[in-house]
């Protein structure tokens, strides 16, 4: 069944109450209150609508919101890295089994990339058993990672997914050449638009001069593709000393959220594309790169 799926609205409130009664014990129920409260912490709030009604909602709060959930404390607790912890997904009685939650899911998952976050975690119980949700769950590529207790007698699963899909997004890192030229400056200007907010135009049209030069002399310079070939973000050991950025790596704006690990967030350290220089230093181009990307990608 095809659904919409959109930001929950303050109207849709009623409609979220009947389906999270109907959908007690494996939810918490809500009131209004709940609701309202819920959906102003939660970073992710969404509705599936289909021509009339809505039909299922998913409220996801982000590891840099204060909340008191028993469970996302347990997920605080284990993660190092941000997350969005899943507080409640549901679908109205009548309308399960047609994807309407896989729905919300591939949504509330690119969501959650652009926010830069790539770490789902959720609960599901265990006592009283939940086996549907368990099987979507499973079916979405959750893990289970640990077991909690909650105070009022409920034995919950914590599931863990993570969405950055390193295979599909980058296809290989290679040297540049005399034709990537432009494509490399377009990524340069992108991505000094979108993070240098201190820089006037003035200064950028200042820099573009010099950059041009820059990168037409600069070598080696490596790059990251993605699938379709198209160079997203490049690195070259001279360029960080050259003083044109303030780190070695420059990724284009559109892909900046998938780069922020490796090149935004401190607290990631030894996780993100960045670390792929000593692979390159070690003049070992022009390789497939999932795995090794993958292999940065853990702890
Ligand atoms: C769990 C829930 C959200 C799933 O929503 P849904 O829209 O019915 O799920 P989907 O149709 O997208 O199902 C996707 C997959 O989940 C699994 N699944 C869904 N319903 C299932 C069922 N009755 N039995 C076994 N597996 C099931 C299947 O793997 C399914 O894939 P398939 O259709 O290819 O077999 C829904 O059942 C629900 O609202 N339950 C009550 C509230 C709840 O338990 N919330 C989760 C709290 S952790």
């Amino acid at each position: 069944m095809s659904v919409h799926i959109r930001q929950v609205r303050s109207e849709d409130f009623d409609e979220i109450l009947k389906i999270n009664a109907e959908s007690s014990p494996h939810v918490a129920k809500l009131d209004h209150e709940d609701v309202r409260r819920l959906t102003a912490l939660a970073s992710i709030a969404l509705v599936a609508t289909d021509s009339v009604r809505v039909v299922g909602y998913v409220l996801a709060i982000s590891s840099s919101i204060v909340y008191e959930g028993e469970e996302f404390q347990s997920f605080l607790a284990r993660f190092d890295e941000p997350f969005l912890y899943i507080d409640q997904v549901a679908v109205c009685a009548k309308a399960r089994g047609a994807s309407i939650a896989s729905q919300m899911y591939a949504s509330l998952q690119q969501r959650s990339r652009e926010l830069g976050i790539f770490t789902l975690g959720c609960g599901v119980n265990l006592h009283p058993a939940n086996p549907v949700s368990m099987g979507f769950h499973r079916k979405f590529g959750f893990e289970s990672i640990g077991e909690l207790e909650t105070r009022d007698g409920q034995l919950v699963a914590l599931l863990r997914k993570e969405t950055l899909p390193v295979s599909s997004v980058f296809r290989a890192i290679t040297k540049t050449n005399e034709q990537d030229l432009p494509r490399l400056f377009q990524v340069w200007e992108s991505s000094v638009r979108a993070t240098h907010a201190f820089l006037t135009e003035a200064d950028i049209q200042s820099l573009i001069r010099l950059v041009k030069t820059e990168l037409a002399n600069c070598k080696p310079i490596y790059c990251l593709r993605g699938v379709d070939g198209r160079l997203f973000a490049f690195l070259g050991p001279r360029i960080a000393s050259a003083k044109m950025l303030p780190i070695g790596v420059v990724a284009s704006a559109e892909m900046l959220p998938a780069m922020a690990p490796a090149t935004m967030a401190p607290p990631l350290p030894g996780r993100g594309y960045g670390d792929q220089d000593d692979t390159l230093g070690a003049g070992r181009t022009d390789q497939r790169c999932p795995a090794t990307l993958h292999r940065c990608n853990r702890r």
